[in-house]
């Protein structure tokens, strides 16, 4: 880890070694996450910005990641726009009233960021006090898709049946809670970059539902214009879009100064498809990583033999770390990473 790798290679500029951050790494696999989470709910967590940033830290301290993301949920917006939730240990995150229909809209409407997620920015400014210059830490929101399916269908779902049917039936409805939810997300984005976060990650973690055309049609405008209004501000943004792998130059063309891909697809032909001008983020497996050490270093040199050593890769999951992980295993990526990325460099030079 040095400070400032992750945004050197956010900006496509050669570093000694490629930088590595994990999504999901402040969460349940680290058994200091799960001791203060036997004593506090998590919505209590992401509340008190004491705990946030604890937690934000923890993996931060316990391996040699470049960068960290600040302890919060992509949901916790939602209620100071109107729409009420709570997570349950059985099912995850649960929306009381669905929006269904155009009456459903009356009830939601925009936020403000220091009124309505004031722990979210308080939690930001105490990390930055804690990190200084040791590594950059990450803001985040959920993509207007992702967040508009938990809306429609009030939770998890397999088919998304009921956030497709409001896209087809009433395309226009569907449009007026994507546009809510893109200023939502900008004003979010931006009150995080002013209390101190360093780059930004926009989720789309449930586009790969999509077709293609209903991807270019109905979505991606909403997303580009998040990211038209994110980008620029002096942090990079990364545009992760997971399940893409068929539509990676709408994706590219929505935004992002770097673009987030998962497994399903080769890192080379992904960032042939995205374009060698925006760097790339990915692509490991969280699965591989409950494999022995063999098997991960072998995943790790295939992926950066991949990369190239161009510059503009961050090395990540391809979607969030399983809580099964074993950290020791977390420890062994993250060194495979920058040991086998700074020799690659060393090699390419002699
Ligand atoms: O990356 C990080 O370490 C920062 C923290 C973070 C969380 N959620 C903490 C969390 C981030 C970036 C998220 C994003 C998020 N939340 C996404 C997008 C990323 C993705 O995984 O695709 C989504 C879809 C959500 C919604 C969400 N939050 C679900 C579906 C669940 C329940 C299922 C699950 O994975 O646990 C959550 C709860 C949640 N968010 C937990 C954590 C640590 C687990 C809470 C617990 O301790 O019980």
């Amino acid at each position: 880890m040095t400070a400032m790798r992750f945004l050197e290679a956010c900006a496509l500029r050669p570093v000694d070694a490629t930088p590595v951050w994990l999504m999901r790494q402040a969460g349940r696999f680290l058994p200091e996450y799960r001791a203060l989470r036997a004593k506090l709910p998590f919505i209590e967590m992401c509340k008190r910005p004491d705990v946030a940033a604890e937690v934000t830290l923890q993996p931060v301290r316990a391996f040699e990641l470049d960068a960290a993301i600040i302890f919060a949920d992509i949901l916790l917006p939602l209620e100071g726009m109107g729409i009420g939730f709570h997570f349950s240990d059985t099912e995850g995150p649960v929306i009381e009233r669905p929006v269904r229909r155009a009456a459903d809209l009356w009830r939601v409407h925009g936020i403000d960021p220091e009124r309505d997620v004031p722990y979210v920015l308080e939690a930001v400014r105490l990390v930055r006090r804690e990190l200084g210059d040791r590594v950059p830490l990450i803001g985040f929101a959920g993509a207007p898709f992702t967040l508009a399916s938990y809306i429609i269908e009030g939770g998890h779902s397999s088919t998304y049946a009921e956030v497709k049917t409001l896209m087809y039936r009433e395309p226009e409805t569907f449009a007026r809670l994507l546009g809510l939810l893109a200023d939502v997300v900008v004003d979010y984005l931006l009150a995080q970059l002013a209390a101190g976060a360093q780059a930004l990650q926009l989720f789309d973690s449930w586009v790969g539902a999509l077709s293609p055309y209903d991807y270019a049609r109905y979505v991606a405008p909403w997303s580009r214009s998040v990211l038209e209004r994110v980008c620029g501000h002096g942090a990079p943004v990364i545009h992760f879009a997971n399940g893409a792998g068929g539509m990676l130059a709408a994706v590219r063309e929505a935004g992002g100064d770097v673009i987030g891909v998962d497994w399903r697809l080769d890192l080379d032909r992904a960032w042939q498809a995205i374009g060698f001008d925006r760097g790339i983020q990915g692509n490991l497996d969280p699965v591989v990583l409950l494999g022995p050490p063999d098997t991960i270093e072998e995943h790790v040199a295939d992926i950066l033999r991949r990369a190239d050593g161009r510059p503009g890769h961050i090395f990540n999951l391809g979607h969030g770390v399983l809580p099964t992980t074993p950290p020791d295993n977390v420890r062994y990526l993250v060194d495979a990473v920058h040991r086998l990325s700074s020799q690659q460099r060393a090699a390419s030079r002699s």
